[in-house]
């Protein structure tokens, strides 16, 4: 943490203890213990001592979604949001509300060129038992191109009692996916209480290299959570710089083991939490080889003895466990890039334990050439026509893009936008952050973009492929190119620390396509329960 720690010392010993928000527990307590650079102390808060110790529990992968049914063209799949009692700490019982009840969400595995239509029911209570509030919701899939109103617009929510069809295209090149809650003001606490799962996209090309597949491909989908002496979640909004956790959970277990073959996994990371970033390193200091970003396969893989990566990015990642002789314990670690509030074990994700199983030698390979076709990287700036500036900005108790927050979108009538483009258009957009104090994941819906520099330099090697967030670090300048041709109408783009995001560091953009009248992102609202046949 290093100097970067003072600033949120300033910040946190200056706020109204009341807008510490708690979940499950009543009395609250100053977290005096992290104003003087310890961690949090809260009053309800489980000790550090009945957590389970670091690489106990079993690792395993979410549930996967199956259709209800199919037709020639497309997959139809129903997920009802719903609370549940689950075992995330052994021994203890926590309240979490899940896609089909589940934290995360069950995986979705699609085919490139097979549309689908997801059926999302709110069958959340209505009012959230502890945080008081009425859980709308709103369900993006991020990283799609989907129409404006299917895209998970914020303020197109669905009450308690509600249901909306989303329909999704599948067009875009295989890519990790995934689904989270968007809604209004509550995006944070909806997708720290679980609301959030991945989306698996595959295509011929995919398919067709030797990179690890089937049970080789595993998606790790990291949060970080905090708990009550009883079991249940504790939210404790630190509304100047986010949530930050005591436990990290990998598919909703406190940092599993998995016991691996000698050969190479494919890992789907994606960073679920609602405000921390990650730099991964492997304990015995060796390379990972980075394949894919948030919009799929690079054109070639990278090696990497370390990564960064902030929410909402995605990263696949391959390690080779053939170089360890059976027995051998690796652990993923988590060295925290600055500006994150850290405890005791954050520094540590998850371990892997080499077995001397047989295993398939199939598709065991990361070859030198994945995806040149990536048609946003085929772009340089010599293609852009135009270029657009983006500040970041904290403006009192509110985060802003360029002095504006969404709630002046709303009181717009959702006609205020950021930047109004034409379909097909390239564009530089430049993101500006004069901060030292924190940093942004910046996330663009619709588009993939390419990186061409930050503070004038090169991305880092894992930021070589097509992205939708980029990491926006301290006292940063970051360029990047944007061809929209995705599709057109109104979508948002936000910072993606959800606690920003919500308070209100969220704008939207307008892309239009001639004489062409784009789809109202209200335009398919949310209906009453009982729900029509699927
Ligand atoms: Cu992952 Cu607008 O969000
Ligand atoms: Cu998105
Ligand atoms: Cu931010």
């Amino acid at each position: 943490m290093g100097g970067s720690r003072g600033e949120i010392v300033v910040d946190l010993t200056r706020r109204d203890v009341a807008k510490l928000s708690l979940l499950g527990g009543a009395a609250v307590a100053l977290p005096l213990e992290r104003a003087i650079g310890g961690p949090a102390t809260l009053a309800n808060r489980i000790a550090t001592s009945a957590l389970p110790l670091p690489f106990t529990v079993p690792f395993a992968k979410p549930p996967a979604i199956w259709p209800v049914r199919s037709d020639a063209t497309t997959d139809y799949y129903r997920v009802s949001m719903e609370p549940a009692m689950t075992e995330i700490i052994p021994g203890l019982q926590t309240m979490v509300w899940g896609y089909n009840g589940s934290v995360p969400g069950p995986t979705f595995r699609v085919l490139k060129g097979r549309q689908s239509v997801v059926r999302q029911v709110n069958n959340l209570p209505g009012r959230h038992p502890v945080l008081d509030y009425t859980p709308w919701t709103s369900v993006h899939l991020h990283g799609s191109a989907s129409l404006p109103q299917y895209d998970g617009y914020a303020s197109d929510i669905c009450n308690p009692g509600q249901w909306k069809d989303y329909v999704y295209p599948n067009k875009q090149q295989a890519r990790t996916l995934w689904y989270h809650d968007h809604g209004v003001h509550h995006t944070a606490q909806n997708v720290f209480m679980g609301l959030a799962g991945m989306y698996i996209m595959t295509d011929a090309v995919e398919q067709a290299l030797p990179i690890p597949h089937g049970e080789y491909d595993v998606p790790l989908i990291v949060s970080d959570m905090m708990f009550n002496a009883d079991g249940s979640l504790l939210f404790n909004l630190d509304e100047d710089s986010g949530f930050y956790g005591d436990v990290i959970a990998v598919n909703g277990r406190p940092w599993p083991l998995m016991k691996v073959q000698r050969r190479k996994y494919r890992f789907r990371i994606l960073n679920a939490s609602v405000s921390r970033s990650y730099r991964w390193s492997l304990s015995d200091g060796r390379p990972m080889t980075v394949i894919a970003s948030d919009a799929g396969l690079m054109a070639a893989p990278r090696n990497v003895t370390s990564l960064r990566h902030a929410p909402a990015e995605r990263y696949e990642v391959v390690i080779d466990f053939a170089r360890y002789a059976p027995g051998t314990r690796i652990t993923l670690r988590n060295s925290s890039p600055k500006n994150n509030v850290n405890f005791a074990n954050v520094d540590k994700v998850m371990a892997f334990e080499v077995t001397g199983d047989p295993f398939d030698p199939a598709n065991n390979t990361v070859p030198a050439v994945l995806e040149p076709y990536q048609p946003v990287m085929a772009l340089t700036a010599a293609d852009s026509m135009r270029t657009r500036q983006f500040v970041f900005r904290r403006d009192g108790g509110e985060w802003v893009i360029n002095n504006r927050t969404w709630e002046d979108v709303v009181r717009s009538n959702f006609t205020l936008a950021l930047a109004t483009t034409n379909k097909n258009d390239v564009e530089t957009w430049e993101l500006r952050n004069p901060s030292g104090g924190w940093h942004h994941p910046i996330h663009v819906h619709l588009v993939d973009f390419k990186i061409l520099s930050r503070n004038g330099r090169p991305a880092q090697p894992w930021e070589q492929g097509a992205k939708d967030v980029v990491f926006l670090g301290e006292n940063e300048t970051i360029r990047l190119l944007i061809k929209f041709d995705g599709g057109f109408g109104k979508y948002m783009m936000h910072c993606h620390n959800l606690v920003h995001e919500d308070h209100d560091m969220m704008g939207q953009f307008v892309v239009l396509d001639g004489a062409n009248v784009a789809d109202d992102p209200f335009s398919v609202p949310a209906r009453n329960l009982p729900e029509t046949p699927l």
